[in-house]
């Protein structure tokens, strides 16, 4: 295992470790922005997988190195419910995070989940261009992002239109199964993050990852793959279930 961001692909044994790797770089980003601009702005995914991770983070061990005063947090995306539903984004990074460090209000910078999803979603891209004062694409300092097991991320599905999104920053999608709105930050706008993580936890998304680690084939196919900073780093933090079909097995790269 390395420390190194220039990584790409971590392969380590299982989601708690990549947990902690991810707390220990997230504060190594954390206190290398806020030196230099004295700000770090993340937005940050909903799922299971990086909910260990911001335990970690609300933790002393790894909140006391940080200024929270100075970090913002946005998120990829948000399902359309209330915010303190059990399905709201927000309220899984709320309640093992946020509730335990001392950071501003004015630092959360929520989807409001509860609105009309068109409102909501024109609201939270006027909210971003605010914050970042641009008229073209903001530039994360970090976005972390899951997988899910049919390779979507963000609210980003697989064949999904929202894909093709080159203007707007959010867009508002609608899911059939299950069915349900939510809003998300569109490609243009995660690839031009400085850096991304990817947490890939499980046997259950290792034949995707295959399609898009394993020999690079078929990754045009999944918005996992499409996943290319323009000039950002990207770095895979992917434990050894999840990693089970690949080719660089056991390998850490
Ligand atoms: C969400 C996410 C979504 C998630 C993947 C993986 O709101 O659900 O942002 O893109 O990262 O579905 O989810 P798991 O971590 O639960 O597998």
């Amino acid at each position: 295992m390395t420390e190194d961001l220039n990584d790409q692909i971590q392969i380590l044994s299982d989601l708690e470790t990549i947990s902690h790797q991810a707390a220990s770089l997230f504060v190594k980003a954390a206190r290398n922005a806020i030196d230099r601009k004295m700000r770090f702005v993340a937005a940050i995914s909903g799922g299971s997988t990086p909910t260990r991770l911001y335990t970690l983070l609300g933790s002393a061990e790894y909140s006391s190195p940080v200024d929270w005063q100075r970090v913002h947090f946005f998120w990829v995306d948000e399902r359309c419910v209330p915010k303190d539903h059990e399905e709201s984004n927000f309220k899984t990074a709320f309640d093992t995070l946020l509730s335990k460090i001392t950071i501003p209000g004015e630092n959360i910078h929520r989807i409001r989940g509860e609105e009309d999803p068109d409102k909501a979603a024109i609201d939270y891209e006027e909210n971003v261009r605010k914050f970042f004062g641009i008229s073209g694409l903001p530039m994360f300092d970090l976005v972390i992002l899951g997988m899910g097991e049919d390779g979507h991320i963000a609210s980003l599905f697989p064949g999904s239109k929202s894909l093709e999104e080159k203007g707007r920053l959010v867009v508002p999608v609608y899911l059939e199964k299950p069915k349900i709105n939510r809003i998300t930050l569109t490609l243009p706008v995660l690839n031009h993050a400085a850096q991304i993580f990817f947490l890939v936890s499980g046997r259950s998304k290792a034949t995707v990852l295959f399609e898009i680690l394993g020999d690079g084939h078929k990754k045009d196919q999944y918005p996992a793959g499409l996943i290319r900073p323009a000039q950002g780093r990207l770095l895979w933090l992917i434990d050894q279930e999840a990693s089970g079909k690949l080719k660089r097995q056991g390998k850490c790269c």
